[in-house]
């Protein structure tokens, strides 16, 4: 089950190029190419005449020429020439999809186009900053979309997956805060004068105890911010000081492809030292941490997919997480009944 009046990201910007980009995103094929006047257009990957992909076709200008037979699609999805014919069919058209590209991110809008608000389109303004610098990537994930929405939100897992790096027992033992608002939800964990996690305390070179934090803001269906760090412990980093302490925004945007497999887009940005190759070759190792959920979670899925409906059972630290799915259930289930539903 997908929200359908939402945006997803489709892709990094510079995923769409020349070249036609064929994406499955919530179960729906789509061609994705950029118009001459540099705007990305997106179209059902299904040609109206005889179902071949539009994506197995060639970009010619402003248009799609599907590589069957030959007919051309413009970026509204209409149908402009058939060869052989000099009428267009009435009706002959596929369907195109609402896109705002925003912080280098492509944004879809995968319902009904007349409720497609860009406003709704949450804010990474660090992804294209000038004063930010990124570690990013793309990973394509065999499991369901929401189980790897529950890994980002789930900071208990931390030390037991990332012993290395994000682990730190402090996470078991402070209890988050949780905040709910109509679109999103919000998580704070602040531990003071505690263990660091270890990639935090080496890139901020504390010594001995710190304050540490992590604080997200999930945004249905699929996208989470986060402010994550620490600080030599007692130097007011959650007054706002960062004299003594590194703060990082991790950005997900994880859109389902299918029930059982998913795009995730991230982002590690920071505000200091962001042309100091050291200090980005340090922070690196964020690829191999986020490489490690994909592997925790491909391997729950293979388990789920061979006992399905296997009962499972929850516990205090799965409260953020299962708020997280109710929401979205919510935001469903208003939908499927015709009601609100809207989310960025
Ligand atoms: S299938 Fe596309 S032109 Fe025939
Ligand atoms: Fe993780």
């Amino acid at each position: 089950m997908y929200l359908k009046n939402a945006w997803y990201v489709a892709g990094w910007a510079h995923h769409v190029g020349n070249d036609l980009l064929a994406r499955t995103i919530c179960d729906e094929p789509i061609v994705f190419f950029r118009t001459e006047d540099g705007a990305v257009a997106a179209l059902e990957d299904r040609c109206c005449h005889r179902s071949a992909p539009l994506s197995a076709g060639r970009h010619k200008g402003d248009e799609i020429e599907c590589g069957y037979h030959g007919l051309r699609f413009d970026r509204t999805g209409q149908c402009t020439s058939v060869p052989s014919q000099d009428l267009v069919p009435p009706g002959a058209c596929v369907r195109s999809y609402p896109i705002v590209e925003k912080n280098r991110w492509v944004w879809i809008w995968m319902g009904d186009p007349a409720r497609a608000d860009e406003s709704l389109i949450p804010d990474y303004f660090w992804l294209d900053s000038p004063h930010w610098a990124t570690i990013e990537d793309y990973f394509h994930v065999n499991c369901n979309y929401q189980a790897y929405i529950d890994i980002q939100l789930d900071q208990t897992h931390s030390p037991y997956v990332h012993p290395d790096t994000l682990g730190n027992a402090a996470k078991l033992r402070v209890k988050p805060t949780v905040t709910r608002g109509d679109r999103d939800l919000r998580c704070e964990r602040l531990m003071p004068n505690d263990e660091p996690p270890p990639l935090w305390a080496k890139a901020a070179k504390i010594e001995g105890k710190g304050d540490s934090w992590n604080r997200w803001v999930y945004t249905p269906p699929a996208t989470i911010m986060f402010d994550v760090g620490a600080a030599q412990a007692g130097t007011g980093a959650f007054e706002g000081n960062m004299e003594f302490g590194i703060s990082v925004h991790n950005s997900h945007a994880i859109t389902p492809e299918t029930d059982g497999t998913l795009h995730h887009f991230w982002a590690n940005a920071r505000d200091f030292e962001i042309d100091d190759a050291e200090t980005t070759a340090k922070l690196g190792i964020i690829r191999k941490v986020f490489l490690e959920d994909v592997a925790i979670c491909e391997a729950q899925h293979r388990r789920r997919v061979q006992f399905p409906g296997a009962p499972e059972i929850d516990v205090a630290m799965d409260h953020p997480t299962i708020q997280a799915r109710n929401l979205l259930a919510r935001l469903i289930e208003e939908e499927r009944q015709g009601g609100g539903g809207s989310a960025g």
